[in-house]
């Protein structure tokens, strides 16, 4: 198989010769990972101690030159070249200082955006409808031709859900504006201007840390311990065995149940008077522990929210823009029509969401705060398309995805006690260890060896690289993986 990357960087010389003399940014990736000291080694430590005092800094793991990171690799702040599958928590498309995307900065679009940063509501820029066109509606969904720029995951979910509750109380007043009474109302949070709704969300479901999307984020304790929650309601999302082939008859029955357990959900707040009016899901609960459903659960769940007029939102925020196979993991599942709204972020490099016509909002500063997005990151997203286009780079992340799992498969036949449930959609693959501590020390362990793999779940790893991850890194991958399994 050609290397992605290879393909990539070969085209952009012209521009990698310009950007050195001007920046001093990396211009090519170390052949394999060259690790000097501990990680974090004792830079890293200095730093940390001097962020504590200016910053909170609990969760940071190391400290990056990023001047010298490239393609696949990370640099620490103690020269370690680190081979990187987890790429920023699944957010770099095309790894770090792609040549063609550090030669924008000449773009006067990336700078004027930047120095003068739009508040996009009110004041977009003249290009900004072609921007959005080239960087998002060129990699829309099928069936949803409209978009709406955010800041972040967390922001495009929660904006949303507005979206849908606001859909849902237009529709029940026959498509009018809010009425003297709604307005009235509202002011003290009552009915009928606050409406009791709510949203349907699942049991390991990841959607951002933000008040709301709290209360449909249930992967971790941590993130919503000592917050208040909305009263919404939660469903059981499907726990499959692996191999999916050996275990129809159990997977096909977690679907069921699942599937009831929303219809029964749904029929009980509507009979209470506190409507459901979405329900938002992940392809892959990623966050909490990469869990994978079907094609049919995916359908199930899209027919009882058409048959009860309830807003059907994909959290396409870590699967979508390519990582998965195809543009966007739903589109895998080939549904009747596409879902009511698509959300994105991460490699998508800006926040935002796709949505039906139906679902367009026509008064003012109902859906809106001071930069709803970012031109920047639509300039820089412009480009990454086309380069995800021409170099062919969402069917090469199918195939490499593939390969990966293939060899996390040899690695689960060889290493039975240590590896199991190898599961994938493109690069978006995952395993699972027999618990936390022996998964928290694989991860220290490859780490160690110049290898970053991310953690999900309680005992799951996974793989979040960037989509010019290719052969070469994929065989130095499972070498590295191999050694530190064998360690454990
Ligand atoms: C599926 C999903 N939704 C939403 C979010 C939140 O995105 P952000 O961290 O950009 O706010 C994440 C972040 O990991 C995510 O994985």
């Amino acid at each position: 198989m050609q290397p992605a990357s290879a393909l990539t960087l070969s085209r952009s010389a012209a521009a990698i010769n310009g950007i050195r003399c001007l920046s001093g940014i990396a211009t090519s990736e170390p052949s394999n990972p060259n690790v000097k000291t501990k990680i974090p080694g004792p830079k890293s430590d200095e730093l940390k101690i001097a962020m504590a005092k200016v910053h909170q800094n609990p969760s940071v793991k190391m400290f990056v030159d990023y001047e010298k990171c490239f393609g696949n690799y990370l640099v620490d702040a103690d020269g370690n070249e680190i081979l990187d599958t987890f790429m920023q928590i699944s957010s770099i498309p095309l790894g770090y200082n792609h040549p063609e995307l550090v030669a924008l900065h000449k773009d006067p679009r990336l700078i004027t955006a930047a120095v003068s940063r739009p508040a996009l509501g009110s004041f977009p820029r003249t290009d900004f409808a072609k921007l959005v066109d080239n960087a998002l509606i060129s990699i829309a969904p099928k069936g949803l031709s409209s978009v709406q720029t955010m800041l972040c995951g967390t922001s495009a979910n929660e904006n949303a859900l507005k979206t849908a509750f606001i859909h849902y109380q237009t529709a029940k007043r026959g498509g009018k504006s809010p009425t003297a009474a709604d307005l009235e109302s509202c002011m003290n949070q009552q009915l009928p201007g606050t409406p009791h709704l709510s949203v349907l969300g699942f049991h390991g479901a990841f959607h951002g840390r933000s008040l709301a999307m709290l209360s449909v984020t249930r992967s971790k304790a941590v993130h919503k311990v000592d917050i208040p929650a909305h009263d919404w309601p939660i469903a059981n999302f499907p726990r499959y065995k692996y191999p999916l082939e050996k275990h129809e008859e159990h997977n096909h029955a977690q679907d069921e149940k699942c599937l009831k357990e929303v219809r029964d959900l749904i029929a009980a707040r509507k009979n209470d008077k506190r409507d459901v009016a979405a329900v938002i899901v992940e392809p892959i609960q990623s966050e909490g522990g990469d869990h994978h459903a079907s094609a049919e659960f995916f359908h199930g769940l899209q027919k009882i929210c058409k048959d009860n007029g309830v807003c059907f939102i994909v959290d396409e925020v870590q699967t979508g823009a390519g990582a998965s196979g195809t543009m966007w993991a739903h589109e895998q599942w080939n549904l009747p029509s596409s879902p009511d709204i698509v959300t994105f972020s991460k490699k998508a490099l800006i926040g935002g969401y796709y949505y039906k016509p139906e679902f367009k909002i026509n008064e003012p500063y109902r859906i809106y705060n001071t930069w709803m997005g970012e031109p920047t990151k639509l300039v820089i997203l412009e480009k990454a398309v086309e380069v995800m286009k021409r170099e062919n780079l969402v069917k090469k992340t199918k195939e490499i995805g593939e390969e990966l799992i293939k060899g996390l498969r040899r690695l689960e036949s060889h290493y039975p006690q240590k590896v199991f449930n190898v599961r994938g959609m493109g690069t978006l693959v995952a395993f699972d260890t027999c618990d936390t501590q022996t998964r928290d020390k694989l991860m220290d362990i490859a780490l160690q060896k110049g290898l970053q793999i991310g953690g999900c779940g309680d005992t799951s790893i996974r793989f979040r690289p960037a989509l010019i991850f290719a052969e070469k890194h994929l065989q130095t991958t499972l070498d590295l993986l191999e050694k530190s399994i064998k360690t454990l």
